[in-house]
């Protein structure tokens, strides 16, 4: 079966603090570090790049999973490989013409390969790249409008989840905004097993709370 993943969104963290923040949640339980990149064109915020991961990678061995949200995720490729990027996934709204080519260069470059979509965009988009003969290694299904950390879950978005689980019962579908105490067991049950979590887990008193609770609400 799928194992839960908790990612901590580092959106959330004191930027100028980002190693001792990615020391301080890895200390908390976190499984992955979620990293957010925006360019300020797919979505209307900008945040941090291929230089800031390759600072970063400098301090940890964490598994770091990288959210592009970018208009040409293709040109991210071979800097985010050599940042020493984990994950990469891109959005499939990004990526209608060449996913088979950036699926293939992720993978070459030693990273692993997600499709991440919209709250607005049909399910039925992924399917192609979940079941290709060069498939990606999860699907990312947005809980908000991508661009900001801090927003309401949209539970709406749970038949997808819901959908995806049926078809794949062993794809790593991940889910992220406005994922927390109070929403994670639609989440779980839904079927999702790898959770970003930002500002419910950087505003925690302790964070480790929320991280466990996290965990043991996704079966395993
Ligand atoms: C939003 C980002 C999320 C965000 C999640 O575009 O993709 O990763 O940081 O933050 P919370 O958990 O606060 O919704
Ligand atoms: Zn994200």
């Amino acid at each position: 079966g799928v194992t839960a993943k908790i990612a901590p969104s580092m959106l959330s963290s004191d930027f100028s603090n980002l190693a001792s923040e990615a020391a301080r949640m890895l200390d908390c339980g976190a499984d992955w570090l979620h990293m957010d990149i925006m360019d300020g064109h797919f979505v209307p915020n900008l945040t941090i790049g291929a230089p800031v991961i390759e600072s970063l990678r400098k301090h940890t061995k964490a598994y770091l999973d990288c959210h592009l949200m970018v208009t040409n995720p293709l040109d991210y490729v071979e800097p985010m490989g050599k940042a020493g990027a984990s994950g990469f996934t891109f959005h499939v709204e990004a990526s209608k013409d060449n996913w088979q080519e950036l699926v293939q260069k992720i993978k070459s470059k030693g990273m692993s390969p997600g499709v991440a979509l919209k709250p607005g965009t049909p399910i039925e988009e992924v399917f192609p790249l979940v079941e290709a003969d060069n498939p990606v290694d999860m699907v990312l299904v947005m809980t908000v409008e991508p661009g900001f950390g801090g927003q309401k879950f949209m539970p709406d978005t749970m038949d997808k989840v819901r959908t995806l689980r049926k078809k794949y019962p062993s794809l790593d579908i991940e889910v992220d905004g406005g994922l927390g105490p109070s929403t994670i067991a639609m989440a779980a049950s839904a079927g999702a097993n790898c959770i970003v979590a930002g500002s419910s887990v950087f505003g925690a008193p302790e964070p480790a709370h929320v991280i466990s609770l996290l965990k043991n609400s996704v079966e395993e």
